[in-house]
């Protein structure tokens, strides 16, 4: 039987650390399913409708990945795609506690579903979509960290902020 892993995140935006994260995952599941959930912590930069419109962009043409957005529980979503696994990555020890405390809960929310986490490339140790979001605000070069068409849609978005003045 297939074996699916459920990569739930903001995702706003992907950057080449979450493509890296995605890669290994296939490297142990037959399928994963990026999901863009919303962390109620955080106000997005980008719409659900254009996370999944650039990360399917990304990801065009393999079908081993499928997009999906999702508005609720991570472990609702997992129970619904009969997950094996929800993937979360982990760059450095700072993630540990936030990622420690969100596979406890859906370990009580859900124990059928187990947390795999993987390790990111060492090249991707320090990239995040909020320090993308802040160097990109300030004008900042971040090619290398997020997707060529991905660093076009961040330059669209904040030249618009600015004309808006
Ligand atoms: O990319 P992020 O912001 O670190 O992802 C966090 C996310 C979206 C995976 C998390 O906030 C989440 O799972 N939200 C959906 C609600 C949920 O299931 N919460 C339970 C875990 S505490």
């Amino acid at each position: 039987m297939e074996t699916i892993a459920v990569y739930p995140g903001s995702f706003d935006p992907l950057t080449n650390g979450h493509i890296d994260l995605v890669e290994r995952g296939l490297k142990i599941f037959d399928k994963v399913v990026i999901v863009t959930l919303n962390n109620r912590a955080k106000k997005p930069l980008f719409a659900v409708e254009e996370r999944l419109a650039m990360i399917r962009d990304c990801f065009k043409g393999m079908d081993s990945v499928e997009v999906d957005a999702f508005d609720g529980l991570v472990v609702d979503y997992a129970r619904k795609r009969n997950a094996n696994a929800i993937l979360r990555g982990m760059r450095a020890v700072s993630d540990f506690e936030n990622e420690f405390q969100m596979a406890m809960f859906n370990r009580r929310l859900n124990r059928d579903v187990q947390t795999v986490f993987l390790m990111t490339g060492m090249r991707w140790i320090f990239t995040s979509s909020s320090g993308i979001k802040e160097v990109a605000s300030f004008g900042g070069d971040v090619s290398g960290m997020v997707p060529p068409s991905i660093e076009k849609k961040l330059k669209e978005k904040f030249h618009k902020a600015y004309s808006k003045g």
